[in-house]
C-alpha cells in the first residue's frame, strides 16, 4: 500500500502526501475530521440522551425531578416546584401536543430528531453554492455550541432546539463530504476511511451518555447540557486547528472545485449521465428510509423495552441504569468496525468483496434478522422482565447491519455524486434519516397496541423486505451509478 501511495500520480491527489500518510495509510485530515465529528456527536448524543426525560420529568411539569441516579448521592434529591409557563413559546406549542407530558415529550423528541436530519439538505446547498464546506462547518459548529449553552437557560429551550437543528444542518453533511474529498476518485481507501470516521462518531456517542448522563444525575440537568456544549467547542477548536490538512472546498462554481474530486468545476447544468447518477442515489436513499425507521426503534421502543422489560445487573454495587443501553450500539460499532474492515479487505484480495449496493442490501437484511432475537426473547420472557441478553444480542446483530449500510452509504454518496453538488447529495442521504425518524415514531405507536411478538415480526419483515428491494435494484442502480 505504501509503495502504491507514493507511486500515485501527485497531480490527482487532493491533499499532498505526508510522512503521516506513508506510515498510517490515511491522510492526517482524516484524524482531524475523526476528532471533530467525535466531539460533535458527543454533544449531539449527550444532549439527546437527556432530552426526553428533561422535558417529561422536569421542564413541562410543575413538580420537577432530578435525573434518576441522584438517589445515589448522600443528600437525597427532592422534587422542586417549577413553572412550564416560563418556557418561551410553550403555551403556544402545548396546544398542538397531547396533554400527557410523556406523550408530548415523545412527540417533540421525534420531531427534533427528525428535523436535525432535514436541515442538512439546506446546509449542503449553502456549502455547494456559496460558502464552501469549511466555512459552513464552522458556522454549524458555532451555532450548535451556542445552542447547547442556551439549553442551560430554561426559558430558551425551544430557541436552543432551533439553533441545534440549524447548526446540525450546516455541520453534518459538510463534515461528512470532507472525508471523501481527502481521496482521489477511485481510491480504494475511501470506504475504509468512512468506517474509521464512523468509529469517531460512535466513540463520541459512547462516552457522552456516561459523561453527560452522570453529570446531569449528580449535579443537575444543566451540567449535562453544559458538558455537551463544551464538547462542541472542543470539536470546533480541533477543526479550526486542522484546516491545513483538509482538502480544498468543492464548489458549484469555479475556484477550488477541480482539485478536490477531480471533477469539472464550472456551474454547468447536470449532464444526462450525471442526472442518472443523481436519480439512482435518490432512489437508493428512498429505499433506506425503511432501514432508519426500523433502526431508530433503538432509542424509542427498544429503550422502553430496556427500561420496562429488562433486569439490569449491578456493577460493584452500582445499579446500571437502563439509559446505558444507548451506549451499547456505539460500543459494538467501535469493536466490530475494525473486524469488518479486515474482513472486507480479505474479500477484496480474493475479488469477492460485495459492491456498495449489495453491502447495503445485506445491512438491511441483517437489521431485520436481528429482531428475530427479540421475537424469541418476547416468547421466552412472556410477561414481566427478562434477561438483558435479548436486547443486547439484538443490538449486536443490528450493529453489523448498520456497518454494512451507513458508512458505506456515506462513502457511496461521495463517489457517485457529481462533485459540484456533493454536499447537497449528502443532505439527500440524511433526508432518509429525517423520514425514517418520523416513520419510526409512527411505527412505535404499534408497540403499545400490538403484542410484542407481532411488533418485532413487523420490524423483521420491514428490514428484510427493504434489503430484498435494494438487492433487486442492484443491477439498475449500479448501472446508473457507473460504479461497480
Ligand atoms: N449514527 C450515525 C450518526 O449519528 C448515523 C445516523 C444517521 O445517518 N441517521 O452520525
Ligand atoms: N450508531 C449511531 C451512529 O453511528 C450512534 O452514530
Amino acid at each position: 500500500m505504501t509503495a502504491s501511495l507514493a507511486a500515485q500520480d501527485l497531480s490527482s491527489r487532493p491533499v499532498p502526501l505526508t510522512a503521516f500518510e506513508r506510515r498510517f495509510k490515511h491522510p492526517p485530515g482524516l484524524v482531524v475530521l475523526f476528532f471533530t465529528e467525535m466531539w460533535e456527536r458527543f454533544s449531539y448524543y449527550g444532549m439527546r440522551g437527556l432530552l426526553k426525560l428533561y422535558m417529561a420529568n422536569y421542564l413541562f411539569v410543575t413538580a420537577r425531578e432530578a435525573l434518576q441516579g441522584c438517589s445515589q448521592l448522600s443528600t437525597p434529591c427532592q422534587l422542586v416546584p417549577g413553572d412550564p409557563e416560563q418556557v418561551l413559546f410553550w403555551p403556544l406549542i402545548r396546544g398542538m401536543l397531547p396533554s400527557h407530558p410523556g406523550e408530548a415529550a415523545s412527540l417533540l423528541y421525534g420531531t427534533y430528531t427528525a428535523l436535525v436530519y432535514l436541515t442538512p439538505l439546506f446546509g449542503g446547498i449553502v456549502a455547494d453554492r456559496w460558502l464552501g464546506q469549511r466555512r459552513t462547518v464552522v458556522v454549524g459548529a458555532a451555532l450548535m455550541a451556542i445552542g447547547h449553552f442556551v439549553m442551560a437557560i430554561e426559558s430558551s429551550f425551544f430557541l436552543a432546539l432551533l439553533l441545534l437543528i440549524a447548526g446540525n444542518g450546516a455541520f453534518k453533511p459538510n463534515v461528512s463530504t470532507q472525508v471523501g474529498s481527502l481521496y482521489a476518485p477511485g481510491d480504494p481507501r475511501r470506504d475504509g476511511a468512512y468506517t474509521i470516521f464512523y468509529m469517531g462518531i460512535n466513540l463520541g456517542a459512547f462516552i457522552c451518555n456516561i459523561v453527560c448522563g452522570t453529570l446531569a444525575a449528580l449535579y443537575g440537568w444543566h451540567y449535562g447540557f453544559g458538558a455537551a456544549g463544551v464538547g462542541m467547542v472542543i470539536g470546533l477548536c480541533v477543526y479550526l486547528w486542522g484546516q491545513r490538512y483538509l482538502a480544498p472546498d468543492q464548489l458549484a462554481r469555479g475556484q477550488a472545485a477541480a482539485s478536490a474530486a477531480g471533477a469539472a468545476a464550472p456551474a454547468v447544468p447536470l449532464s444526462r449521465e450525471e442526472k442518472r447518477r443523481v436519480f439512482a442515489l435518490v432512489a437508493l436513499c428512498a429505499l433506506n428510509v425503511v432501514f432508519w425507521a426500523v433502526y431508530e426503534q433503538q432509542g424509542n421502543t427498544m429503550q422502553t423495552w430496556a427500561d420496562e422489560r429488562t433486569v439490569w445487573p449491578q456493577l460493584l454495587g452500582f445499579q446500571i441504569p437502563s439509559t446505558w443501553f444507548q451506549s451499547f450500539n456505539p460500543l459494538m460499532i467501535i469493536l466490530l468496525a475494525p473486524l469488518l474492515d479486515i474482513f472486507w479487505r480479505w474479500q477484496q484480495r480474493r475479488g469477492s468483496e460485495p459492491s456498495s449496493v449489495t453491502k447495503m442490501a445485506i445491512g438491511c437484511v441483517l437489521l431485520g434478522v436481528s429482531f428475530i432475537v427479540m421475537i424469541v426473547g418476547a416468547q421466552v420472557i412472556g410477561v414481566g422482565k427478562g434477561s438483558p441478553f435479548w436486547p443486547l444480542f439484538c443490538t449486536a446483530l443490528l450493529t453489523v447491519g448498520e456497518l454494512y449500510l451507513s458508512p458505506i452509504g456515506l462513502s457511496l454518496v461521495t463517489k457517485v455524486s457529481p462533485a459540484r453538488i456533493v454536499s447537497m447529495m449528502m443532505g439527500v442521504w440524511f433526508m432518509s434519516s429525517f423520514l425514517g425518524n418520523f416513520l419510526s415514531g409512527v411505527i412505535g405507536l404499534l408497540y403499545t397496541r400490538w403484542s410484542a411478538e407481532a411488533f418485532f415480526v413487523l420490524l423483521t419483515v420491514l428490514g428484510v423486505g427493504a434489503g430484498i428491494a435494494i438487492w433487486l435494484f442492484n443491477r439498475p442502480l449500479r448501472a446508473a451509478m457507473g460504479h461497480s
